[in-house]
């Protein structure tokens, strides 16, 4: 049903999968030994947390934050609202944030900060999507799934209005469905 509301797939469920296997592998190599906390941010990343955490092949533990960003006050900088907050610390630990796309990078940058402000060893990013050409911050991820051009998209954890998270790839939705 959901499907005819997509003009195009942009990533597959087989490229997903492809995707998944590669950056566990890769994580699975850097995190030997380490038990990091992987954090992810709300909502978008629980598809991608969720089939990521299974294959990888090392002690971690598990925490969500629901952030969003906008700029803040007098300095100007990049702040977060956090809407729900880890209910642990993330002190002397290393950390992996989980999260379905980079863009501006703003939510990260302002994330980053805070994680590092709080005492984290180190703080990583792995994401699904990676949009470099919409970013206004120098960030980059760690571990990147893909990158895709200044496209919107949707699934797989990304949504249009709230809706659309629970396909299993991500497309282009029917211009007709958002005009
Ligand atoms: C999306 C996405 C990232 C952020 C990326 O979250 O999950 O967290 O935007 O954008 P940026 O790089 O420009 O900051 P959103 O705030 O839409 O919340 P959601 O995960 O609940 O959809």
């Amino acid at each position: 049903m959901l499907d005819r509301d997509i003009e195009k797939v942009v990533v597959s469920k087989d490229e997903i999968e492809d995707i998944l296997l590669r950056l566990s592998k890769e994580l699975t190599e850097d995190y030997a030994g380490k038990t990091p906390i992987m954090v992810g941010l709300l909502k978008g990343c629980i598809p991608f947390m969720s089939d990521l955490m299974k294959k990888l092949d090392f002690h971690l533990e598990v925490g969500y934050m629901d952030v969003s960003s906008y700029y803040g006050g007098l300095s100007g900088d990049v702040d977060v609202k956090i809407e729900t907050d880890l209910n642990m610390s993330v002190k002397d630990r290393h950390v992996l944030i989980a999260e379905d796309i980079v863009d501006s990078g703003r939510t990260l940058t302002a994330v980053i900060r805070l994680l590092k402000h709080r005492g984290a060893k180190d703080v990583k990013v792995v994401t699904l999507l990676d949009k470099p050409e919409g970013r206004k911050v120098d960030l980059k991820p760690e571990y990147i799934g893909v990158t895709i051009p200044k496209v919107f998209v949707v699934g797989y954890g990304l949504d249009y209005d709230g809706r659309y998270r629970n396909l299993p790839y991500v497309g282009l939705l029917k211009p007709e469905i958002y005009s």
